[in-house]
């Protein structure tokens, strides 16, 4: 069938989030462990098997795809899976794709953003926690924030929309805010703040220790900008207010405290052709097997329909301090988040 697929709660899935890879050149100490096992490359589909399941999904009524990962750019070849998505958009009027975009750590972005503005991508999320050089390296154990900020100049320059993903960490980064705010302000870009979700072991924290409530953040933050509701709406799950002092958008992202499920459009699809319904759910669908059982678009479609058929009606996260091992056991670099 052509109809667009609907969940059990009646909810339309239009959006798909695919992780090209669970690798990253970062190793943020709230994503990841310091010694990650990374998938052996045998276990990844090929771009062409990852195109071909976004294709089914834009079969089925998904308008927007974000490229995730780890950090996708640095897929070898990821680029080609760009380009054969863009080839997908703008397909008349409520058929193809109408959004392609990234969420990406910035590293790779110096040599990636025209290429990425000549697919098609419009707008990407690039994640920023501090704009402090020594504390980003502690948060990412690995990273460069030099690097980074030459890849934002680099993205501005290639007419890509920017927006900044900040998990607010208590004790960390909860001291930046007005910072960040002003930052974005003076670049240009949005910025959203998001709460932190209890995924996967850590090694040096306790997630309990840097989960920090965006209500008490942002009635912090009311007390020195003028925050105004806004309708503002990409199909994520950001809340958005804009700033007046900067004239710029600023989002909530708050899974823990003020959930958004009832309105999900989302699943996610993984670099192993794992379809997860939920990302805070352990459940998911073995599309890789489905493919390489040589499915024809038509049995594609039913496992398609049949994984959709499994969607939980939302997470059940919790960061509390009696709880020792986390909600969900994977990391959120396995999906991107
Ligand atoms: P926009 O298209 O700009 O709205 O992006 P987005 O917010 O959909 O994507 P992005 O990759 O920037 O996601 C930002 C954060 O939101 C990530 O850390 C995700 O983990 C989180 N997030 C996105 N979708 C969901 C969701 O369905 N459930 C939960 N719990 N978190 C989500
Ligand atoms: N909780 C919330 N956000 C997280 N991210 C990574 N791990 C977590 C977590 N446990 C963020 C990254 C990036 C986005 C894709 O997910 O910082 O901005
Ligand atoms: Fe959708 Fe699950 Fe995220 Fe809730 S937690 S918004 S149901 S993916």
């Amino acid at each position: 069938g052509r109809e667009p697929l609907v969940d059990p709660f009646g909810r339309a899935i239009t959006y798909l989030r695919v992780s090209v890879t669970d690798r990253c050149d970062f190793r943020c100490q709230y994503c990841m462990a310091e010694n990650m096992t990374f998938l052996p490359k045998a276990e990844l589909l090929t771009l062409e098997e990852l195109d071909r399941l976004c294709a089914a999904f834009i079969r089925r009524g998904v308008r927007k795809i974000r490229i995730t990962g780890g950090e996708p750019l640095v897929r070898r070849g990821v680029m080609s899976l760009f380009d054969s998505l863009g080839g997908r958009l703008g397909q008349g009027p409520g058929q193809g794709l109408s959004e392609l975009t990234v969420t990406t750590n910035g590293s790779q972005l110096a040599r990636h953003a025209d290429d990425l503005f000549r697919a098609g991508v419009r707008r990407i999320n690039v994640s920023i926690d501090t704009l402090d050089a020594e504390k980003f390296r502690r948060i990412t154990r690995w990273g460069r924030l030099e690097q980074v900020l030459d890849g934002l100049a680099a993205a501005k320059a290639a007419g890509l929309a920017v927006k900044i993903n900040t998990v607010a960490l208590k004790g960390t980064n909860d001291d930046e805010a007005d910072r960040l705010i002003a930052w974005c302000g003076e670049e240009g870009f949005d910025l959203v703040f998001i709460e932190t979700m209890p995924m996967g072991e850590l090694d040096s924290v306790a997630r309990v220790d840097q989960y920090l409530p965006l209500s008490m953040l942002r009635a912090d933050l009311s007390r020195r900008w003028t925050l105004t509701d806004s309708d503002y709406q990409t199909g994520g799950p950001a809340r958005y207010v804009t700033v007046a002092e900067t004239g710029r958008r600023l989002g909530f992202i708050t899974p823990m405290t003020h959930n958004f499920c009832e309105s999900c459009n989302r699943v996610r699809l993984t670099c192993t052709g794992t379809l997860y319904m939920c990302l805070g759910q352990e459940d998911a669908a073995d599309l890789r097997a489905v493919l390489r059982d040589g499915a024809d678009d038509a049995a594609l479609d039913l496992a398609l329909e049949e994984a959709i058929a499994r969607k939980p009606k939302g997470h059940d996260f919790v960061i509390d301090r009696r709880r020792k091992t986390p909600s969900v056991n994977r990391h959120m670099s396995v999906t991107g988040g």
